[in-house]
């Protein structure tokens, strides 16, 4: 066993797809607090549409790391991207707050979308967000840097066509489900693996597919992962 969510190599473009049930909120908080232990010179940058600066902030104080002094310092700069009015404004200075963000950056940055189906349910077209996130991927090879997209899968096992077409610049797919046989006290959800059509040599990481997800339990403050049926090993 190699994946876990958390483990992916830095410099790629992860698209990350939840269900109501299952939200894929720990491995975006996750990644971040891992990403300000390991990478202290690094930047951080997220866009936030649906959560709140004070979250964010709680969630990582619980694994004491302090954003509000990463804001001050200059490493992240939160972007409460419902403020700026996309549904009437677009995107772009949204796109051009990340882009004089990562103009003196160092590599290995870490940029997080959190989430491009809110962005549609305020309004903005889904083309204007597809453009939006082709300008961000290219930012992030450039620079390097990562970039986390989280969307709302609505349906269950129907890929809209705005899915359809961010997994097009992704270079792996983290596919987070409930449990098919419904929730369970030991098992929170289970994740998916998909390589996308840019992923990286096939040797580096490998796909892991739904027969064999690995599952999931959140704790107040952590996740746990293991394979299937092993409830009680630890990764
Ligand atoms: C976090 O940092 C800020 C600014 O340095 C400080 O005012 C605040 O007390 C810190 N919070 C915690 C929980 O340490």
């Amino acid at each position: 066993m190699t994946f876990t969510p958390l483990s992916l190599p830095q410099g790629i473009i992860q698209l990350i797809t939840d269900e109501l049930p299952s939200p894929a909120d720990f491995i975006l908080h996750q990644n971040l607090i891992s990403h300000v232990k390991e990478h202290k010179e690094a930047k951080r940058i997220i866009l936030s549409v649906s959560e709140g600066w004070a979250r964010w902030q709680a969630i990582a104080s619980k694994h004491n790391v302090n954003l509000t002094q990463q804001k001050n310092s200059g490493s992240l700069t939160f972007v409460d991207v419902s403020s700026f009015e996309p549904e009437e404004s677009g995107l772009r200075p949204i796109f051009n707050v990340v882009f004089g963000a990562l103009k003196e950056c160092t590599p290995d940055s870490l940029i997080i979308l959190d989430d491009v189906s809110m962005l549609e349910w305020i309004g903005v077209p889904a083309l204007e967000i597809l453009r939006f996130c082709r300008a961000l991927r290219a930012q992030c090879i450039k620079h390097q840097a990562t970039l986390l997209i989280r969307h709302h899968l609505v349906v269950h096992d129907k890929p809209d066509q705005l899915f359809r077409d961010l997994l097009q610049l992704a270079t792996y797919h983290v596919d987070v489900r409930p449990l098919a046989s419904g929730r369970s006290g030991a098992v929170s959800g289970e994740v998916a693996l998909h390589l996308g059509p840019n992923a990286l040599s096939p040797t580096s990481v490998k796909p892991v597919s739904r027969s064999r997800a690995v599952q999931y339990r959140l704790t107040d403050s952590a996740s746990v992962f293991f394979e299937r049926g092993n409830s009680r090993g630890v990764l």
